[in-house]
């Protein structure tokens, strides 16, 4: 994991903490891919930097259109976060649309950022192939809302899986492309990765998503993670139960590494063909629910309590206020909008 430094100046002249900022879809439920490739992080950079971590209801609509859907899944997603870790009294967590000033941002950096930049964004060409009934502009566009996001609160440690990789380097480049007509003002954003930047789905092949619905979620009932594990695709030449596995291409075997610390002895269990690819995949189900059976808890309890979440919420963006406000007026009297 590298990172920029954290100030260890003497507190009568500390410069204010360095600012990371992430978000996350509201676009369905939290799959272990979410957590071992951002989340954890989240949860671990809350005491290290000043952190702000934002549920993206802006972002989802580009794929998300029932109003009902979208409050749910909001409500839940920030529920997850909050039983995976998240604390209110050491980050500060929000709704993207609670704070809409970002959606002003993002226009002016569109006044800045070339077509060109936004129309090479891998995922705004898959976007175009997935859903071509649906090519809105908010998929083109979706990168500078996500710059405008994380500089908003001049924010420039962002904890993300390597699939916004492409994102990132974009928001890298509008920053810069604004900073140069205007002056110095945003600092350039940086990825910060965890030990499994790339979580593989259920097929073995492509990275785990609720959008191609080869996920294994965090919060469903056991049953359903017993299937979705149980349905995961491990070493395709391993036919025989006798013939050996090669742990280094098993799935199965890779995600075994985040849930234990004797994963060199399953890894060894699969060479030798001692055990099995279902042996390998029962034991990942009880390691799973064992190591989320805490969050699982908290989530159940903070479901029932929307309240609490709601205020949590409602707290976080309110918290925001003073720096969005000293952000925009700095940015509209640099444009000559003031
Ligand atoms: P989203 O909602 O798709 O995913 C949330 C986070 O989970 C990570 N992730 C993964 N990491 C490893 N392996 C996987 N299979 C996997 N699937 C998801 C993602 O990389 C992400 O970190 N565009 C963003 C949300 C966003 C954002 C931002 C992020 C909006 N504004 C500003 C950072 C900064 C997204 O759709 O993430």
């Amino acid at each position: 994991m590298s990172e920029p430094a954290a100030s260890a100046a003497s507190p009568a002249l500390a410069p204010p903490r360095v600012r990371c900022f992430s978000g996350i879809q509201p676009s369905g439920a939290p799959h272990i891919g979410n957590d071992l490739g951002a989340i954890r992080n989240y949860v671990a950079l809350q005491d290290r930097f000043e952190s702000i971590y934002c549920i993206v209801d802006f972002h989802a609509l580009t794929t998300t259109h029932d109003a009902e859907t979208l409050r749910r899944r909001t409500r839940e997603m920030a529920t997850a976060l909050l039983a995976l870790g998240l604390d209110p009294a050491r980050c500060t967590l929000f709704v993207q649309s609670h704070r809409p000033e970002v959606a002003e941002l993002m226009w002016l950096f569109l006044t800045v950022t070339p077509v060109s930049w936004l129309e090479r964004t891998p995922t705004y060409k898959e976007k175009r192939e997935n859903q071509p009934e649906d090519v809105n502009h908010g998929l083109l566009t979706y990168p500078a809302l996500m710059a405008a996001d994380i500089v908003l609160y001049k924010a420039s440690v962002v904890p993300v899986g390597r699939d916004q990789a492409a994102h990132l380097e974009l928001s890298r480049e509008i920053v810069r492309a604004f900073n140069n007509r205007y002056g110095p003002t945003f600092p350039e954003p940086q990825a910060v990765y965890t030990q499994a930047p790339v979580v593989l789905g259920t097929d073995g092949v492509r990275k785990m998503s609720k959008s191609i619905g080869n996920t294994i979620e965090i919060f469903a009932p056991a049953d359903e993670i017993r299937r979705q594990v149980m349905s995961m695709v491990t070493d395709t030449q391993r036919i025989k139960r006798t013939d050996p596995g090669r742990p280094e291409i098993c799935n199965v075997c890779q995600l075994h590494r985040f849930f234990g610390d004797d994963y060199e002895e399953i890894w060894d269990g699969e060479r030798t063909a001692r055990t099995g690819c279902v042996d390998t995949k029962k034991l990942l189900v009880e390691r799973i629910l064992r190591h989320y059976g805490p969050a699982r808890e908290r989530y159940a309890e903070l479901l029932a309590s929307p309240v609490i979440v709601d205020r949590i919420l409602e707290e976080g963006a309110a918290r925001l206020r003073p720096i969005v406000d000293a952000t925009m007026a700095e940015v509209r009297e640099k444009m000559g909008l003031r």
